[in-house]
């Protein structure tokens, strides 16, 4: 059965603007290391950064519980599989969260353009 379900639209310039003021301060405290490198492999990177804040915010909303709320966005962690699917990978409290719940599998879509960028999260149990 569905157990949640969060979704969240970002505003690249947002993000744009947070990064050309923290710089590595804001990208390494949100992000892991593969995210990065994914991000910035392509062509915008910030478009990739906005979805993955998108994802991370969608996965909290999923549970309920939002920022700031025990669990880091570092913990969620978005990953591309070779045909580019994405999954979450869920680290330390975020983990810990779903085990708790019982949530047996989670699902994540991601869309973007160059202003906005969207995710969706269903937990299922
Ligand atoms: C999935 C697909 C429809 C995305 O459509 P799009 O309109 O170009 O892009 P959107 O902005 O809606 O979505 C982009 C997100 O889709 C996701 N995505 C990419 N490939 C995906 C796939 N095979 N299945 C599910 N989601 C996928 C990614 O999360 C991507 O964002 P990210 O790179 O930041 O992680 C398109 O990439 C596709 O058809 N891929 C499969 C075929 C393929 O790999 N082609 C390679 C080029 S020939």
């Amino acid at each position: 059965m569905i157990y949640g379900v969060g979704t969240d639209l970002v505003d690249v310039i947002r993000i744009r603007k947070i990064i050309e003021k923290w710089g590595d301060r804001f990208i390494g405290r949100v992000y892991s290391h593969d995210e990065i490198d994914y991000c910035q492999k392509k062509a915008f990177p910030t478009i990739h950064f906005a979805a993955r804040f998108a994802a991370k915010e969608s996965f909290l909303k999923s549970l309920g519980i939002g920022l700031g709320m025990r669990v880091g966005l570092k913990d969620i962690e978005l990953i591309n599989n070779e045909q580019g699917s994405p999954f979450l990978k869920l680290h330390n409290r975020a983990e810990e969260m779903l085990r708790e719940a019982g949530v047996t599998a989670v699902h994540v879509s991601l869309t973007h353009t160059r202003n906005y960028a969207s995710a969706v999260v269903i937990l299922e149990k």
